[in-house]
């Protein structure tokens, strides 16, 4: 944790997040931190030890509502499990931090870019809600609540 936090020191003002490394499936060490503030951070990096591998943008509503977030992985990074462990890393750090609803859109050009992604959210808990237009495909709610059980 001390070599963690003195690693993500070196690289930028970052702090990190209280959650656990995330490992990819080449083995390679991940951690969540975050250059804005710890409290309602609105931008959480993935950061491994070549810098940034992807990040989560938030936007706070109410303390424990997320009104939306959007994830991004790096190309080069795509496909190793990153974005997977990140969405599981972010609503566990989320619900501990007593977040209780988690809600999001999904783009018709990333659904275009990417077929699988209402499938991958609704496996990791989110209702998606299909939606006729020409920029959204989906809207994304997550209740924490019923996800993780009452805290
Ligand atoms: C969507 C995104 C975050 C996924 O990140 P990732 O690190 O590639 O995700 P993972 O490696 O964990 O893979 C997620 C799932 O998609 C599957 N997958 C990954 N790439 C795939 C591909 N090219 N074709 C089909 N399935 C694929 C994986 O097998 C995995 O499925 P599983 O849960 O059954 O194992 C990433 O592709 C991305 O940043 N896309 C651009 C931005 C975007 O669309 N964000 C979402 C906006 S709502």
């Amino acid at each position: 944790m001390v070599a963690m936090r003195w690693f993500l020191r070196c690289i930028k003002p970052t702090s990190s997040l209280d959650a656990d490394a995330i490992i990819d499936r080449h083995g390679e060490p991940f951690w969540l931190a975050t250059p804005t503030s710890d409290r309602y951070p609105t931008l959480i990096e993935l950061v491994g030890h070549h810098g940034a591998a992807g990040f989560v943008e938030l936007s706070w509503s109410q303390e424990d509502m997320i009104e939306n977030f959007g994830i991004m992985i790096h190309q080069s990074y795509r496909g190793r499990g990153l974005g997977t462990a990140l969405l599981r890393a972010l609503t566990a750090w989320l619900r501990r931090r007593r977040v209780v609803v988690v809600r999001g859109f999904v783009r018709r050009s990333d659904l275009n870019e990417h077929p699988h992604l209402l499938d991958w959210y609704a496996r990791h808990g989110f209702t998606v809600t299909p939606v006729d237009s020409v920029v959204t495909a989906a809207f994304l709610t997550c209740n924490l609540r019923r996800r993780f059980g009452i805290f």
